[in-house]
């Protein structure tokens, strides 16, 4: 299995739930293993049953495993502020207030939001070193999926921008402070760095995502779950990453044959319905589902991570040594 691993899928069909007992899976096969959560209900602290920050911190009880949570809302601000700062460096005080403006106003959008915790997450792989396998709750969708076009976009934006600077720099400084001097002035030209910066980071998450991540989604037996799957399948496709398999969560246990009434009855027919929404998944996506995983009575949390993990058919070897 490759070093990072994401469980995408909509919203409350089990990806941190997943997520946590693949990577304690992991962590008990002996990898040093990192969770990462992006949920604002802090999901991952109530399955272990303790805080978690911006920082991987160690899990309690569990060797080998750690965890992070990212406040998606505490990333967007800070990205906010980031983009103020630079400005501010940048223009005259006069234009800053309309600017702030902007800015405020482009982070009310959802794609600003999914563009902050993307960025995080690049710099969470980036810093991965320390971590056999990371594993993330959350897989990019949308337009985080587009934004690994940006280095080829800000290529040619890149290109333009140092002709034009070099130009300018020839023009009016190379007779007062020669050559030399004036290929350093663009060589430190703060947009210039700024922009090759992003390209460079942004061409690390499209290698890191295509090389080195695996991605699975998680759904439920319903055909919202299904067409909805089928769409995040599509999304990917068209970046070329490639969905490794389905985990089938919250699949009702059937009653035993002797148990009869109406609660009995009602439970076979629902697991009737769930079975022909399985094997709709088994036949319309080309890749395989590694898990069913029943519903439990209780939120899946302590003993019960332990046991889900077991259902996972997904390997937890390292990912082989570079060459
Ligand atoms: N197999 C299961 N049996 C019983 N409860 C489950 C099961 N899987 C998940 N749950 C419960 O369902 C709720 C939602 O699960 P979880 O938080 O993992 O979903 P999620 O996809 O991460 O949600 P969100 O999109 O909000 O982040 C949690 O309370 C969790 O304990
Ligand atoms: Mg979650």
């Amino acid at each position: 299995m490759e070093q990072f691993v994401f469980f995408g899928g909509k919203g409350g069909v089990g990806k941190t739930t997943v997520s946590s007992a693949y990577a304690l899976k992991c962590a008990e096969a002996g990898l040093d293993t990192l969770v990462v959560s992006t949920d604002p209900a802090h999901s991952t602290s109530d399955v272990f049953d303790q805080d978690f920050g911006d920082e991987p911190t160690a899990v309690e009880g569990r060797e080998g495993l750690w965890a992070m949570e990212i406040d998606p809302d505490e990333e967007v601000e800070r990205h906010m502020g980031e983009i103020r700062r630079r400005m501010n460096e940048q223009v005259s005080a006069a234009i800053v207030n309309e600017i702030d403006r902007q800015i405020e106003l482009a982070h009310r959008t959802p794609g600003a939001y999914e563009a902050a915790l993307f960025d995080r997450f690049i710099e969470v792989m980036r810093n991965a070193d320390d971590y056999d396998r990371v594993v993330f709750d959350t897989s990019p969708t949308g337009g985080t999926l587009r934004l690994l076009a940006l280095p080829d976009f800000l290529e040619g934006w890149i290109e333009r921008l140092v002709e034009k600077r070099a130009k300018s720099v020839d023009l009016f400084e190379k007779a007062a402070i020669g050559d030399k001097e004036a290929r350093r002035k663009i060589d430190e030209d703060p947009l210039i760095a700024h922009l090759q910066g992003r390209k460079a980071k942004f061409e690390f998450a499209g290698r890191a995502l295509r090389e080195d991540a695996a991605f699975f989604l998680v759904l439920n037996p319903d055909e919202l779950s299904i067409r909805e799957t089928e769409r995040a399948v599509a999304e990917m496709a068209e970046q070329d990453l490639e969905v490794e398999g389905f985990v089938v969560n919250k699949v009702t246990p059937a009653p035993d044959d002797d148990e009869q009434g109406r609660g009995a009855t009602w439970l076979r027919d629902r697991v009737e319905t769930e079975r022909e929404r399985i094997d709709e998944i088994r036949r319309e996506f080309d890749e395989p589902v590694v898990a069913e995983i029943e519903s439990r009575v209780r939120e899946v949390k302590g003993d019960l991570l332990a046991a889900v993990a077991d259902e996972l058919a997904i390997d937890t070897e390292p990912a082989p040594a570079e060459a």
